[in-house]
């Protein structure tokens, strides 16, 4: 399978959900950098639209191809947002976040009216929790709030980068990779028992958010909603 060409079918298929003048949630990653570069490319006179980034880095991105923004508070609702996921059980739940950005991620797709997720054949999973569930904390007392996430049930590793410092998100926070080793058997409890731990900000669960998720193939696409 050509993962690229995967991505990129998944990306021109959503692409042609978005309608001129609408507020569409850019997402973040590889597969919707695509679809960002692609929705650049197709900015015209009768071709515009305003984008809501999900990080800084699409932020960037977006601006460099001439694309309009808002922030986050600028609007409660929009039309639609496109991004990618690292897991997509049968039912439409998702793990996101390994990009890092699931903060901003959340926030900017609950305000969407249509979540269109875009990946490759490989993210399809039976059930969550296959890879690593990534977790935002705040920094402060983090090695307690790590130990409080492991009594779920999971070994949590800090996630750190090339020059081995951690690494910080957008809001200033670390992530931990939550793995649980015969996956996340009821995302929703776990979702809620992560929240209320002190110093969790946000999960890589996104549960009930997407309207439609568009499987990119090395030869078209495939659509599950
Ligand atoms: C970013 O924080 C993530 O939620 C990405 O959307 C996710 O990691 C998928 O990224 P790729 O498209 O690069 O696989």
């Amino acid at each position: 399978m050509n993962q690229d060409t995967s991505k990129t079918n998944a990306a021109k298929e959503a692409v042609k959900l978005i309608r001129n003048g609408m507020v569409v949630g850019l997402g973040t990653g590889s597969t919707a950098k695509i679809a960002v570069d692609l929705i650049g490319r197709k900015l015209s006179n009768n071709f515009q639209i305003i984008g809501m980034p999900t990080s800084i880095k699409t932020e960037e991105q977006a601006k460099d191809l001439g694309i309009s923004l808002i922030e986050i508070d600028q609007a409660e609702t929009i039309d639609i947002a496109i991004d990618g996921a690292d897991e997509v059980a049968p039912d439409l739940s998702l793990i996101k976040g390994l990009g890092g950005a699931l903060l901003r991620e959340k926030k900017v797709e609950k305000k969407a009216k249509e979540l269109i997720i875009i990946v490759d054949e490989s993210k399809i999973v039976e059930r969550l929790g296959e890879g690593f569930l990534p977790v935002e904390v705040s920094v402060e007392n983090h090695e307690l709030t790590r130990n409080e996430i492991t009594e779920l049930g999971c070994t949590a590793e800090l996630r750190i980068e090339d020059d081995s410092l951690p690494f910080i998100t957008d809001n200033q926070n670390y992530i931990y990779h939550c793995k649980f080793e015969n996956g996340i058997q009821n995302p929703r409890e776990l979702d809620n028992n992560l929240l209320e731990i002190d110093g969790v900000i946000d999960t890589g669960l996104f549960i009930d958010m997407a309207s439609k998720v568009i499987i990119g193939t090395s030869n078209g696409t495939k659509i599950i909603e």
